[in-house]
């Protein structure tokens, strides 16, 4: 057998690895400066590294246009979602220092041009909604009127919040590589992973060298399970449940946005560039309430030419644990129903926890579990 090396692995989105990080400009307190909300100091930061490439900073008008209209950018690079910057007004200068919510400046952009948008439209084509209940479109209704758009240098990076399992596309790559890993399955959550995930990740694993674990450490709405909660539960399973030799846990610097189906693209993409061949899209993926069908974000994939984004997704129908076949299974697999399969929905996860019970073992590693119930215990 050979063993792989970093160049057997899947070709970055766009075809190179973006680095927009660079040395801090000697004229940095000339300049007028914006402070980024978390979803934009979490894009500035993937720009820095590369996780958003081929993107070189905050989107123009007309890739914003196109990405809006039709998903692909002005280059005709497939891509799902804005990444733009909303500010209050146009600047008089040409290049803007952007700054943490403190105010500590980490980056300049490179003014190209701003412009107005139309949050109604960009609400109703990404999140395919316009009511202001949802999380995303809430977020979207409540940003600056214009876009800034230019290329970015970060100068600072942003202090991990999980330094541990920070690990830029570089990173994960070179890992992979000396690995010998080629084929490669990334896995985003935004959960504790549970039955169900375990056996996602397992199922695709089978098929593959090596699985990334990527929990989405940005910011996320307020009733998800915190993300110092969840990385303890990452490690209590991993080290529990999966073979060390196969699996690398990194966090994925984002911020959710909630906008199922096309941030199912989107997540594909960012792991793409993180080094993964393939990515696990399963049930509601990146969704939020009942916005979005079960498998709307799956069927997404196919308005896409074949190969064209580059990241084979892996979907899984609904996963429990059967009773009568004593295992994780699927309707796919599974020929009983009724109370044989175990569900239970987040929302009855978290009363459980709030009285102190743990949930079921046949939901939840008992290790899990104790994660969690000590958190809720606070
Ligand atoms: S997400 O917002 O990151 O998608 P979550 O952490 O719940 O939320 O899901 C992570 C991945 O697992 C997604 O691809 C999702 O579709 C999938 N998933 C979660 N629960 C199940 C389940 N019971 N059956 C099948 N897929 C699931």
């Amino acid at each position: 057998m050979t063993l792989a090396t970093e160049s057997q692995l899947v070709t970055p989105h766009g075809g190179e690895l973006v680095d927009r990080t660079g040395e801090r400009p000697d004229d940095l307190v000339s300049l007028e400066t914006v402070r980024l909300t978390p979803r934009e100091l979490a894009d500035l930061d993937m720009l820095a590294s590369g996780a958003l490439s081929p993107l070189t900073g905050f989107m123009g008008k007309e890739d914003y246009e196109r990405v809006v209209e039709d998903m692909h950018l002005a280059s005709g690079v497939a891509w799902a979602l804005p990444v733009c910057l909303a500010v209050e007004a146009e600047p008089k200068g040409e290049r803007v220092a952007l700054a943490d919510e403190s105010g500590r400046p980490l980056a300049v952009v490179e003014v190209e041009e701003t412009f107005a948008y139309d949050k109604q439209r960009e609400a109703e084509s990404c999140f395919r909604t316009t009511e202001d209940e949802h999380p995303g479109v809430a977020r979207l209704y409540a940003q600056h009127d214009r876009y800034l758009a230019g290329t970015v240098t970060v100068f600072e990076r942003q202090q991990p919040a999980f330094p541990e399992l920070h690990r830029d596309p570089r990173e994960t790559r070179a890992l992979f590589g000396e690995r010998g890993w080629k084929r490669v399955v990334g896995f985003q959550t935004r959960n504790p992973i549970h039955r169900a995930h375990e056996y996602l990740t397992k199922s695709a694993l089978e098929t593959v060298d090596g699985l990334l674990i990527h929990p989405l450490v940005g910011e996320t709405k307020s009733d998800d399970v915190p993300a110092a909660v969840r990385v303890e539960a990452y490690g209590v399973l991993v080290e529990n449940y999966y073979p060390r030799d196969r699996v690398v846990v990194s966090a994925f610097p984002a911020a959710m946005r909630y906008a199922g189906p096309r941030e199912a693209i989107w997540h594909a993409v960012c792991r793409k560039n993180y080094g993964c061949s393939h990515f696990i899209v399963g049930r509601d993926h990146a969704g939020v309430g009942s916005y979005y069908g079960s498998y709307d974000a799956q069927l997404i994939f196919d308005e896409f030419a074949p190969g064209e984004l580059g990241v084979e997704p892996m979907f899984f129908e609904h996963s429990f644990w059967c009773r009568a076949c004593g295992q994780m299974a699927s309707p796919k697999t599974c020929p009983h129903e009724g109370d044989d399969r175990v569900f239970l929905s987040g929302t009855q996860v978290r009363e459980l926890l709030g009285r102190g019970e743990l949930p079921p073992e046949e939901f939840t590693r008992p290790e899990v579990a104790q994660v969690l119930i000590e958190a809720y215990r606070g």
